[in-house]
């Protein structure tokens, strides 16, 4: 998504040492063009398909970008009443909304009621249950689809593996199996559909093909028609270098023909893949600092911009953004301004001579950044700006001690 002109970082055609200078740091800055790429191909691949994409707006709900995402077609997954809301502000209308979660409360549950959501992802028979007492209260009719736990190893990071038996995600098969005979006439509960999301940044197509297989499987075993299956997000990002990671054309090969066999409506709802590599978080040098053990590159941005090398050990490029071919070649951990060791978004980076006031980019922010940032040691969260050939618009600007207050008891 970058280049370089002049030894200087643009992203599209926009520098980001003039973004910086205008909108300050930490910034996160996305490129339109990557996601309108990355929908594009997401769209080849399902070409033969009947198919829809309800973005994962948990990977980033900034609403200019939830926007741009159905100006492209796409409904949405929300996590929450409060994505709900987000969806509904950026002009999907409920039909387009799928509801996902396993401890969805009242609120969210009751807006599926009241409005003709794309379908509730009923995580559990308890939810069910519950959803089901609700609905009847209300002498109303619910659209579901059956999250079900195929037991597959998406061979990812443990944190985001939810297709595991162990894991708190989904309806065992065999479950899945009496609820759909016992719901089968209900006049309460519709079960149009079946889900699974095996994980999240997966980079091999074999666990999608097993969990396709069985689902198919299960389907014939049922003999239920049902209205779709929705296949989840998960699809992984190349965050080492770069490139495109996951083989779409395999997965067009072995995981494609075995949905087409299902035949009927296919949902997907990719996250990461839409705008994962579409962001990068501009960061500037506060100090290089050397120790006699280790050196250590204090940057503007921490963990509380962006959570993911802590807490998945995840690995994100770190890029200056102006290219030095001279200069010293030094070994550096990258670390935040907080107090705390936890607090690092590289280890062990080569750099060439850096110095206070100099600009970095972490790469492929644009996922699972903004979103799980935090203002923890009092840190203001980040702009965020889109960029669109030459043009940059701030789409959410920089927090401030208002920010902080705004919901104390003063
Ligand atoms: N559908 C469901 C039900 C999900 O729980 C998720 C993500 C998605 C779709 C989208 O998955 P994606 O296409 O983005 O992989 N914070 C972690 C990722 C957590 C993913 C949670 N669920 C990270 O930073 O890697």
């Amino acid at each position: 998504m970058i280049t370089f002109k002049n030894d200087e970082m643009y992203v599209e055609r926009v520098k980001m040492s003039d973004v910086a200078a205008k909108f300050g740091t930490p910034t996160y800055v996305y490129s339109l063009r990557r996601i309108e790429e990355n929908l594009r191909i997401i769209s080849s691949v399902f070409d033969e398909l009947d198919f829809h994409l309800n973005y994962a707006m948990k990977a980033n709900a900034n609403i200019h970008l939830l926007r741009i995402l159905k100006e492209n077609g796409c409904g949405v997954d929300a996590a929450s009443y409060g994505e709900i809301l987000l969806a509904r502000y950026s002009g999907f209308p409920p039909e387009e909304i799928v509801l996902n979660g396993v401890g969805k409360e009242d609120e969210e549950l009751r807006f599926a009621l009241n409005n003709n959501v794309y379908a509730v992802n009923c995580d559990s028979v308890e939810e069910l249950e519950y959803l089901d007492a609700m609905a009847k209260s209300e002498n109303k009719r619910v659209r579901i689809a059956l999250r079900v736990n195929p037991d597959i190893d998406a061979k990812t990071h443990p944190h985001i593996t939810t297709g595991l038996k162990e894991n708190k995600f989904g309806i065992d098969l065999e479950t899945a199996r009496e609820v759909i005979e016992r719901y089968r006439n209900s006049s309460s509960i519709d079960i149009v559909g079946l889900h699974t999301h095996i994980g999240s940044q997966i980079t091999s197509v074999e666990p999608y093909v097993e969990t396709f297989r069985q689902i198919k499987e299960f389907m014939e075993a049922v003999g239920k028609r049902f209205e779709f299956y929705n296949i989840g997000g998960g699809w992984g990002i190349d965050y080492k270098n770069g490139k495109r990671i996951f083989d779409t054309k395999e997965y067009k090969e072995k995981a494609i023909p075995i949905l087409k066999d299902m035949n009927i409506k296919i949902v997907g709802e990719f996250g990461r893949f839409v705008v994962g590599d579409s962001g990068l978080l501009l960061t500037r040098v506060v100090y290089n600092k050397h120790t006699p053990y280790r050196n250590f590159v204090i940057v503007d941005a921490g963990m509380s911009h962006l959570i993911r090398p802590v807490l998945y050990n995840a690995y994100h490029r770190i890029i200056p953004v102006k290219r030095t071919k001279e200069g010293t070649h030094f070994v550096a951990d990258i670390v935040g301004p907080l107090c705390e060791s936890g607090d690092f978004l590289g280890k062990e980076r080569k750099l060439t001579d850096l110095k206070r006031g100099d600009l970095i980019a972490i790469m492929d922010v644009g996922a699972y950044g903004y979103v799980m940032s935090s203002n923890y040691n009092g840190k203001f969260r980040g702009a965020e700006v889109l960029v669109d050939g030459d043009k940059v618009s701030l789409i959410r600007r920089r927090e401030t001690i208002d920010d902080l207050l705004a919901t104390q008891k003063i």
